[in-house]
C-alpha cells in the first residue's frame, strides 16, 4: 500500500462540513472588508522567497521544498503568500498602478518542517494583504477582519498579541542594545540563539528554550527604542482597536519569524494549540515592494493557518448547511410542477431540491430532514389544480397554503 508523504493529510467528507465553516468565515469576512481574491502560483523562483523572506529565516535556511526544474533553474514551493503576492503585484503593471489594493488568497503552503500537532508539510493559509498605504487603520483593518473571522467561526480561547517592531531607524539603536545584553550572558545561550547572535539578533527574542526564556525577561524592549513617528503609529493602531472594543495583550518580544516586518506585528494564539499557539499571524511590510524593484508601497496584511484553527473548533458541533426548500411531489404531472418550481428557486438564487423518483410523503420528507431544509414545498394534485403549494416550515412544523406566486414572494423576502 503506498502511503502519503509525512505532515500532509487527506480530508474526506466527513471534515469537509468544519473546513467550509472556516473557509466561509473567512470569504464572508473579506467580501464585507471589500478585499479581492488574487490566485497565486504554488511554486515560484527560490529567488522569491529568498529575498523576500531573508536569508537567515528558519523558512528559507532549511524549511523549503526546492528543486530545479529540466533547465537547471531553482524553484520552490511556496511556504506561504506575501511574498508570491508582492512578486505578483510588482510584475503587473495594471494593480501596481492604483493608489490602493486590497487582496485576499487561499491555498496550501509548503514547509519541511518537523510534523507534529498542528505543524504540518503541507497546510492550508488564507490570507490578506494592503498595498498602498502606511495608515494604521489598515493594521488595524487586517487585525480586524481576522478578529472577525474568529468569531465567526466560534472560537472564543484566543487572545491578540501586538507589537511595533519600529523601522530600521529606530531598530538600530535597539539591536545594538540586544546584542550588548545578549553578548554578556552569550554562555548560558542555547546552541541555535548563540548563532542567531551575530547573524539575526532579533529572533533570541523568538526562542522556545525555557533558559533562554528566562534571559529574554530582563532584555531590553523594542517599545522602548521606537522614534516619534513609529510610536505615534503604534498607538494609532492601539487606539482603533480599543475605540472598536478588539481586546488585545500587547506582548513586546513579538518579532515573528520573517525578515520583512517593520512597525506592526500580531498574533492570534490560543493556548488550546500547545506549542504551536499561534493560529493567524501577521504585520506591516513597508519595504518589501521595494526589494522586489517596485515602487515605495506600504503594505500590510496575515495569514492564518486553517489545519490550526480546525484544531480549535474540533470538538463543536458544526451542522453542515441546509437548503432553503426540499420541493415534495407526487409523481406525474405534480412531478412536472415540483421541477418548474425547483428551477424557479434555484433561479432567484435558493438553494433547491427534490427527489423525482419520490414515492411517498414519508421518505420525501426524510430526505428533506437530511438536507436541513429550512423549507418542504409540497405539490399534490389539488395544489396542482389551483396553482398553489403547502409551504411547512420544518423548524416550527406550521404550514399554510398559498398561490406560487406568493411561493415566489416569501422565499425571496
Ligand atoms: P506565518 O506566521 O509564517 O506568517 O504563518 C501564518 C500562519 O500559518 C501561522 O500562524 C499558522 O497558523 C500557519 N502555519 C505556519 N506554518 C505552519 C505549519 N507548518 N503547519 C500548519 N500551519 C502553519 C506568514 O505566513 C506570513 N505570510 C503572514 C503575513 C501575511 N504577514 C503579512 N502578510
Amino acid at each position: 500500500m503506498i502511503q502519503k508523504p509525512p505532515g500532509v493529510e487527506d480530508i474526506f467528507p466527513d471534515r469537509i462540513d468544519r473546513w467550509n465553516h472556516i473557509t466561509d468565515a473567512a470569504r464572508q469576512a473579506f467580501r464585507l472588508h471589500n478585499f479581492r481574491e488574487i490566485i497565486i502560483p504554488i511554486m515560484e523562483y527560490t529567488e522569491v522567497f529568498a529575498r523576500g523572506l531573508g536569508d537567515e529565516t528558519d523558512i528559507v535556511s532549511k524549511e523549503m521544498f526546492t528543486f530545479e526544474d529540466r533547465g537547471g533553474r531553482s524553484l520552490t514551493l511556496r511556504p506561504e503568500g506575501t511574498a508570491s503576492v508582492v512578486r505578483a503585484f510588482v510584475e503587473n503593471g495594471e494593480y501596481n498602478r492604483l493608489s490602493l489594493n486590497k487582496f485576499f488568497y487561499m491555498g496550501p503552503m509548503f514547509r519541511a518542517e518537523r510534523p507534529q500537532r498542528g505543524r504540518l508539510r503541507q497546510f492550508n493559509q488564507f490570507g490578506a494583504e494592503v498595498f498602498g498605504s502606511e495608515d494604521p487603520y489598515y493594521d488595524y483593518e487586517v487585525i480586524a477582519m481576522m478578529d472577525s473571522v474568529t468569531k465567526m467561526t466560534g472560537i472564543e480561547d484566543y487572545e491578540l498579541l501586538i507589537n511595533s517592531i519600529g523601522c530600521p531607524r529606530c531598530r538600530e539603536e535597539y539591536l545594538a542594545k540586544l546584542r550588548d545584553y545578549y553578548h554578556d550572558r552569550e554562555e548560558q545561550l542555547c546552541k541555535d540563539c548563540r548563532q542567531r547572535l551575530n547573524k539575526n539578533t532579533l529572533r533570541l527574542l523568538d526562542c522556545k528554550v525555557e533558559s533562554c526564556r528566562e534571559i529574554r525577561s530582563g532584555a531590553p524592549l523594542i517599545t522602548d527604542y521606537l522614534d516619534d513617528e513609529c510610536r505615534e503609529h503604534h498607538e494609532k493602531l492601539k487606539k482603533y482597536l480599543t475605540t472598536n472594543n478588539i481586546a488585545f495583550r500587547e506582548d513586546p518580544f513579538l518579532v515573528r519569524g520573517l525578515d520583512y516586518y517593520i512597525r506592526t506585528t500580531f498574533e492570534f494564539v490560543a493556548d488550546r494549540l500547545g506549542g504551536q499557539n499561534a493560529f493567524a499571524a501577521g504585520g506591516r511590510y513597508d519595504q518589501l515592494v521595494e526589494h522586489f524593484d517596485g515602487k515605495h508601497t506600504p503594505a500590510v496584511g496575515f495569514a492564518a493557518g486553517i489545519e490550526r484553527m480546525f484544531l480549535l473548533i474540533e470538538e463543536k458541533e458544526i451542522l453542515p448547511r441546509g437548503i432553503d426548500a426540499f420541493v415534495i411531489h407526487t409523481g406525474g404531472e405534480t412531478l412536472a410542477r415540483a421541477l418548474e418550481i425547483t428551477s424557479s428557486l434555484r433561479k432567484a438564487g435558493l438553494a433547491a431540491d427534490l427527489d423525482p423518483n419520490g414515492k411517498t410523503f414519508k421518505g420525501q420528507f426524510k430526505r428533506a430532514e437530511r438536507d436541513r431544509a429550512h423549507y418542504c414545498i409540497i405539490i399534490g394534485e389539488d395544489e396542482l389544480k389551483n396553482d398553489t403549494c403547502t409551504l411547512k416550515d420544518q423548524a416550527s412544523g406550521i404550514q399554510i397554503t398559498i398561490t406560487l406566486k406568493e411561493l415566489m414572494e416569501k422565499m425571496q423576502a
